[in-house]
């Protein structure tokens, strides 16, 4: 026998492998899902004989609707419910279904076009599941001219393989949906980071110093008057500052900061008041000083007590007449600028010493604020060291429960000379070495493992050592048990008897932990 070049099984098989061509292409095309779906269902129109069809999508709701539509007049308002109607059974069960002959199909709902309306023609009905994961998110189906010949197991084939296409593009569209939804959620995140970290209420503190430096933050905070912020380094000086500015009339106006003792002598005159082209050797264009910069708003200067006398008298005019003159400029600038400087240095001191004007320093200390060193507030110490340990523990990605009672121990015998910043520092430190859900005292940074610090050894042997850690496992386990001994025994895997002995080898108090 011959073999046969072409017959009508052929040149339908090629024709729909040209359709599959051109439905790949549309749906790839373009990262509108209802639009390349529209084509889609417009090239088995004209490819394939498609009288109507649509695809429907399952939505949030748990119903059918259409997300695409062919040759039906109001697709937008139609609807199934899961199991309901062919479309609906195709979805529930996740299979192909093929109806002939419409009219004889109970099943059918003619709930899309009226088709009975349409058409007085006799219709077949081919609907196939969109499948992800094994799973039916949605339908594709298509009325087709009835025809007795018609291989419907064939036509179920060729609509299965342009509704797994479908599903492609449909997972893709989910995957860049979930996308934005993800970079929208961060974005409202970081907003509201900033917002925090500008806000009053992040300023972490109850204690009674803390709550009379709210107040007078509070106090300030409306009013244009110079602020003084005095305290030692890593007290918090800047948060309050910021606090000082957002919550002002202010708030919406830049807030300016210049790091006085971070800029050499010789820039910091043209950082405050900025220079007119050509004021000095290597000044191509006039440049804006921060002072002008932050108009409306607030001119922060930090570390002010490090600023050169000669600098100084020309921010004391500033402060008096509000007005200076740029770097080898004539005419004067007027400035609506309200000041915040801050200061760790003894002022007395320094004025004491000429290196500081009185004079200037008056102006400046108009209203003081001392924010208190965290020695003077170790009430807060609990409340600080929570806060950084859960800001870095969701910056590193872990998950630490809480500090050991131990641990806490050190934190409060400890003096913290750099402060907060200090506290900070060590307490990101301890969750970047924590293994588990708890901070341990050998977790904590050296300096706080002293003899003085924990007030309980001269020199960490490994000895000592060991015995620290154990005996951190001992009160963490009484914690955990609420001083239940025989418990805690066998949360640390040991028997009684031993368990008892090291409680009392360290002289640990177990009634403590009941509560
Ligand atoms: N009360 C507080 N609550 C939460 N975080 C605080 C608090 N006080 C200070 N911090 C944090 O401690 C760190 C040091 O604070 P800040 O930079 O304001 O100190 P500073 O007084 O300006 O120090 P320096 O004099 O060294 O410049 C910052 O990361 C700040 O966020
Ligand atoms: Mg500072």
């Amino acid at each position: 026998m011959k073999p046969r070049i072409s017959d009508g099984n052929d040149t339908r098989e090629t024709r729909r492998l040209a359709t599959l061509l051109e439905v790949s292409q549309a749906l790839s095309g373009t990262l509108n899902l209802k639009s390349a779906l529209h084509r889609v269902l417009e090239i088995l129109a004209k490819r394939h004989g498609a009288l109507r069809s649509m695809v429907t999508l399952l939505g949030e709701d748990g119903e059918l609707a259409v997300e695409a539509a062919d040759g039906l007049p109001e697709p937008q308002s139609v609807r199934y419910r899961i199991g309901e109607g062919i479309t609906g059974k195709v979805v529930e069960s996740g299979k192909p279904v093929a109806v002939p002959r419409v009219s004889r199909e109970p099943d059918f709902l003619h709930r899309a076009a009226r088709r009975a309306e349409l058409s007085r023609e006799e219709l077949s009905f081919v609907c196939v599941p969109i499948l992800l994961s094994r799973k039916a998110v949605g339908a594709l189906g298509v009325d087709l001219r009835f025809k007795p010949e018609r291989d419907f197991d064939s036509s179920v084939k060729f609509m299965g393989v342009v509704a797994s296409m479908v599903a492609q593009a449909v997972k893709i569209q989910r995957a860049v949906e979930d996308e934005r939804r993800r970079l929208l959620a961060e974005n409202t995140h970081l907003r509201q980071e900033l917002r925090e970290r500008y806000d009053f209420s992040n300023i972490i503190g109850t204690s009674g110093p803390v709550r009379e430096m709210y107040e007078q933050v509070a106090q300030v905070a409306k009013t244009n008057t110079t602020v003084l912020i005095r305290g030692e380094s890593g007290t918090g000086k800047e948060l309050i500052a910021h606090a000082i500015h957002y919550n002002s009339l202010r708030a919406k106006k830049p807030f300016v900061k210049v790091s006085c003792a971070a800029l050499p002598e010789s820039l910091i005159e043209s950082e405050l008041f900025g220079y007119e082209k050509g004021a000095f050797t290597g000044a191509h264009a006039r440049k804006k000083g921060r002072f002008e910069m932050a108009e409306g708003g607030t001119l922060f200067l930090d570390e002010i007590g490090d600023i050169n006398l000669a600098t100084q008298v020309k921010l004391l005019r500033v402060l008096q007449e509000r007005e200076f003159e740029r770097l080898g400029a004539t005419d004067t600038v007027k400035v609506n600028v309200r000041l915040i400087a801050a200061t760790n240095q003894d002022m007395e001191k320094t004025i004491a010493e000429g290196k500081f004007r009185e004079d200037l320093f008056y102006r400046l200390n108009v209203f003081t604020i001392f924010v208190p060193p965290v020695r003077d507030r170790k009430p807060d110490l609990l409340l600080l060291a929570d806060h950084f340990v859960e800001k870095f523990s969701r910056e590193h990605g872990k998950i630490i429960k809480r500090i050991s009672t131990p641990a806490i121990d050190m934190l409060m015998a400890y003096h913290w000379p750099g402060n907060v910043r200090e506290l900070e520092n060590a307490l990101e430190r301890a969750v970047l070495v924590c293994e588990g859900q708890v901070i341990h005292g050998h977790h904590l940074p050296p300096s706080l493992q002293t003899a003085e610090a924990s007030g309980t050894v001269t020199r960490m042997s490994m000895a000592d050592s060991v015995a620290g850690y154990e005996k951190d496992l001992i009160q963490d386990a009484l914690k955990t048990t609420r001083g239940n001994r025989a418990k805690a025994a066998r949360l640390l895997d040991t028997t009684e008897r031993v368990f008892n002995y090291k409680v009392r080898k360290y002289a640990i108090d177990a009634h403590r932990f009941r509560t």
